[in-house]
């Protein structure tokens, strides 16, 4: 350790000083006295490196560089904190200081979900830590607990709201009956969204940190690639009112699930029955809902992101790293690296709701039931809607494979009574 921090205190170096980094020296300087009680030493604040030196930060930075390897290389950093985001130049410093025996908390869920196994074997290699509690769901303790307080039990499925700018969208969506677009930039001005807002709407962020549940949940290496994904700008009002009609609310869901050994992990908006945990989850607010062997269902709910509650996760990570530090722990526990087979996404067997427009005649309904028994769905129940010639179907299935959906889909279309299929959704939470 350094002297930077004082008489065996720790010492961190911060790369980047937005949302998260600004809220990591803000926390650092509002809790020293806790955070140095827990550590067993003071833990001071050292360089911070951001892009622009001129801009006004609300938070007292000390050390200011625009040269983040002025960080990495400061032989008085103990910890490196990444709170910078994307690939490079974070893949690289990270990379660096890891490289140099420095330990990294990082809240970066881009890279971890991309290239986090060769960060965790150098860590590994070189008696370094990295940790990350703050790359998924924000504030939400869920790495710690899913890699630590559950290496006893076996994970059978992890059910995610893991972004919360496209739940703040869904809710505004459902409850106050706003379009996407506004919602969306609603999120942007309250702080909640990515720069660019793709990877919040369609789906990309949630795909990273589902992979990087499924391989603590699962011990196996996803990447975020691995993902099967839709975002929710197919979400119409008129999907939310059927759902909600029938008792459902719309949510995108990160799904983790062990199937007889392989794993399978998507990311797809979801009708959730309004009686699960989830659907309880509104505006911007994230939740893990972890079913295990032994303790049953779980819980974890709370902030997804904004300044101080991801600061909250960064800064745990920071006095996990510095504990470690003080006592001469080489090595936190690092992710498991093996690969089990994962699941093609075709094979999911998973409830549907499907909406159709069709002619309002005698025999349509038998001649749409038979395209969906042709392919073995079995139908759970119909809901119509009628206006004049025309009328709107809903069917909810009862489980079956995505492969025979989808066959059921094709000759779904090619009914000359089926005007058009409106909507596919799957339905989560409750028969399976
Ligand atoms: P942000 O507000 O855009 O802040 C990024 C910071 O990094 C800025 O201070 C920026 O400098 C600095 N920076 C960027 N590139 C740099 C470079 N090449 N050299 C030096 N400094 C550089 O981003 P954020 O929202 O805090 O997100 C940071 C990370 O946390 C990302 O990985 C994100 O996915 C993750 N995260 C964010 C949240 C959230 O709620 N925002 C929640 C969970 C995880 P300037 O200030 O000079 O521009
Ligand atoms: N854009 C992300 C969200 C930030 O809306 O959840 C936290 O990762």
């Amino acid at each position: 350790m350094s002297d930077a921090g004082g008489e065996g205190g720790v010492t961190v170096g911060l790369l980047g000083c937005g949302t998260v980094g600004a809220g990591v020296v803000r926390l650092l300087d509002e809790h020293r006295d806790s955070v140095a009680a827990r550590v067993g030493a003071p833990v001071e604040l050292g360089p911070v490196a951001v892009r622009n030196l001129s801009r006004d930060r609300d938070v007292a930075v000390g050390r200011l560089t625009a040269d983040p390897r002025e960080v990495v290389d400061d032989p008085g950093v103990d910890i490196v904190v990444e709170a910078m985001g994307g690939i490079e130049p974070a893949r690289g410093l990270i990379t660096a200081a890891l490289d140099s025996g420095k330990s990294v908390v990082t809240a970066n869920k881009e890279l971890v979900s991309a290239l986090g196994a060769e960060l965790f074997a150098l860590a590994a290699a070189k008696g370094a830590r990295l940790e990350y509690e703050a790359a998924v769901a924000g504030g939400i303790p869920i790495i710690k607990p899913l890699r630590e307080s559950l290496a006893g039990d076996r994970v059978r499925r992890v059910l995610g709201i893991l972004n919360g700018t496209t739940n703040f969208i869904l809710t505004k969506m459902t409850e106050d009956g706003v379009g996407l677009g506004e919602a969306l930039a609603e999120a942007q001005r309250l702080g909640y969204a990515e720069r660019d807002p793709a990877a919040d709407i369609e789906g990309f962020d949630a795909a990273a940190k589902a992979a990087i549940l499924a391989s603590i949940a699962f011990d196996t290496a996803v990447v975020a690639g691995d993902v099967y994904r839709e975002g929710i700008t197919g979400v119409t009002a008129t999907v939310i009112a059927h759902a909600r009609r029938l008792g459902y609310v719309v949510k995108l869901l990160g799904i983790a699930e062990d199937h007889d050994g392989e794993v399978g992990v998507r990311v797809h908006p979801a009708m959730v029955p309004v009686s699960h945990p989830l659907a309880s989850v509104r505006e911007s607010f994230n939740a893990v809902f972890v079913q295990a062997d032994a303790v049953g269902d779980l819980m974890f709910y709370g902030r997804g992101a904004g300044s101080l509650p991801t600061a909250s996760a960064v800064v745990g990570d920071i006095v996990t790293v510095a504990r470690g530090l003080r006592c001469g722990e080489r090595n936190g526990a690092q992710p498991a690296v093996g690969r089990r087979t994962l699941r093609p996404f075709d094979e999911v067997i998973v409830q549907y709701a499907v909406l159709l427009d069709v002619a309002d005649e005698a025999g349509v309904l038998a001649t749409v039931a038979s395209a969906f028994s042709d392919h073995g769905v079995s139908i759970r129940s119909v809901w119509q809607d009628g206006e004049g010639d025309s009328a709107q179907l809903l069917l909810i299935t009862h489980a079956a494979c995505e492969r025979d959906l989808q066959a059921t889909l094709h000759d779904l279309r090619l009914l000359a009574a089926v005007g058009s299929v409106a909507n596919v959704m799957r339905v989560e939470g409750g028969e399976v």
